[in-house]
């Protein structure tokens, strides 16, 4: 047993030689394949015998690893592009009142390109909007507030979120304005119905007790009565038509019917049409037409009926030995036509304003007529594609322009 001992210590020896290579040669393996993992993840190698199951496990690790990455990346872009496109403004804000993230909209509703670092206060500039976001962080609860922004028009609405985990928080603003104008428009335009309707309704009233108080009998009053009343009414129906007008075109009812047409043959047109009423006024009817104008893509009927309100609005508003002038020339993109009179024209601060529904300068100075005319005409150019606008030297006369776009194939 004695003499076997050194032979089995050799023995031994090259075991645990072998075992302690085999032991140095997997780690350094190891380290290489660390090394790669860090530096160059993609040219791992799969076949080193004595690593291939750790291998395999991490490359299988890194594909599902790779494929969520791509899951969150899509769902990254999603995002990015749902809050680019959003109307509404997002910011995200973090625990310390700086601004982490804001949406286009956000940064456009507040003015501002680059709010991302800036503080809220310094961003949103009114102060009860910063209250509102001030409260929301140390309620932790959601706050909204809606304020007038007179200085930009703008009518805000802005809702503070907290953000629990950040114990930052997300805020919303919405941009009210359009909503608000609406309501207004509609309070103002059934409170001007009501107005328009009461006077001819209450001279209607007074004429008609006049009559039954006597006045039938009266061979003098009788017919003058009968015959105001008469006009009263036509006053009514021509109201009621040109509301009816109004909303089939606003509620987009009203159809054009689009047809190539000659410049000239809708001047002439709505000259012969109000020629004989302007002759009645002894006002003179002239037309200019440039020769050699494009065709216009148009509904011949609906541009027909806004050169006759204008027309009739020169011819109401021009005294007797004025002339009105009727003129197509060709302009950039389209042709323009005017309607030139010598009346009493608009004072400045009223022109931009007669193509509001009902809007009239002066009450009392036009008779008949109930200030929706122009505003059907605006729509109706701008249904065409075109514009609408006049110019006016008080007391001389006013221009009418429109432009409408020629054909273009
Ligand atoms: N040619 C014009 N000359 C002077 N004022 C005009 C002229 N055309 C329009 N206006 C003013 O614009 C207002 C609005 O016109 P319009 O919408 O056609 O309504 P209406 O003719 O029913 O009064 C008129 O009431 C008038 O005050
Ligand atoms: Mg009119």
């Amino acid at each position: 047993m004695n003499q076997l001992f050194p032979y089995l210590a050799i023995i031994f020896l090259f075991v645990a030689a072998w075992f302690a290579w085999r032991y140095y040669d997997l780690k350094r393996r190891v380290d290489e394949y660390a090394r790669l993992v860090r530096i160059a993840p993609e040219t791992l190698p799969t076949d080193i015998k004595q690593i291939e199951n750790l291998s395999n496990a991490i490359a299988s690790l890194k594909t599902t690893f790779d494929l969520q990455l791509s899951t969150l990346d899509s769902d990254n872009a999603r995002l990015s592009t749902v809050l680019e496109q959003l109307t509404d403004g997002v910011i995200i804000v973090d625990a310390n009142g700086f601004i982490q993230f804001a949406n286009p909209a956000a940064q456009k509703l507040f003015e501002i390109s680059d709010a991302p670092g800036h503080s809220v206060t310094e961003v949103v500039r009114n102060h009860q909007l910063v209250d509102a976001w001030r409260r929301c962080q140390q309620t932790n609860e959601m706050q909204s507030e809606s304020v007038e922004l007179p200085s930009r028009h703008q009518f805000l609405q802005l809702i503070a979120i907290p953000d629990t985990h950040a114990s930052g928080s997300l805020i919303l603003v919405q941009d009210l304005t359009r909503v608000r104008r609406l309501e207004t428009v509609r309070r103002d335009f059934i409170s001007n119905i009501s107005h328009e309707l009461r006077t001819p309704l209450a001279s209607l009233k007074a004429l008609t007790e006049t009559l039954q108080s006597g006045a039938l009998a009266d061979p003098d009053a009788g017919p003058r009565f009968l015959g105001r009343i008469n006009a009263e009414v036509d006053a009514l129906t021509q109201m009621a038509q040109e509301l009816l007008d109004l909303s089939r075109i606003e509620s987009g009812q009203v159809e054009l019917i689009l047809a190539p047409l000659a410049p000239k043959s809708l001047v002439t047109s709505a000259a012969d049409r109000m020629r004989m009423q302007a002759e009645r006024a002894g006002l003179k009817l002239s037309i200019k037409c440039e020769d050699g104008l494009q065709n216009i893509r148009a509904d011949r009927s609906r541009l027909e009926q806004v050169l006759v309100n204008i027309i009739h609005n020169a011819v109401k508003f021009t005294k007797p030995g004025g002339e009105i002038v009727l003129e197509a020339g060709s302009a950039s993109g389209g042709v323009r036509f005017a309607v030139r009179d010598s009346g009493i024209g608009i004072p400045a601060e009223s022109l931009s304003r007669i193509f509001e529904r009902f809007y009239r300068v002066d009450k009392s100075r036009t008779g008949s007529g109930t200030g929706l005319g122009l505003s059907i005409s605006k729509h109706i150019i701008e249904a065409h594609g075109g514009k609408i606008w006049a110019e006016s030297d008080e007391g001389r006369g006013s221009i009418f322009y429109f432009v409408i776009p020629i054909l273009t194939n």
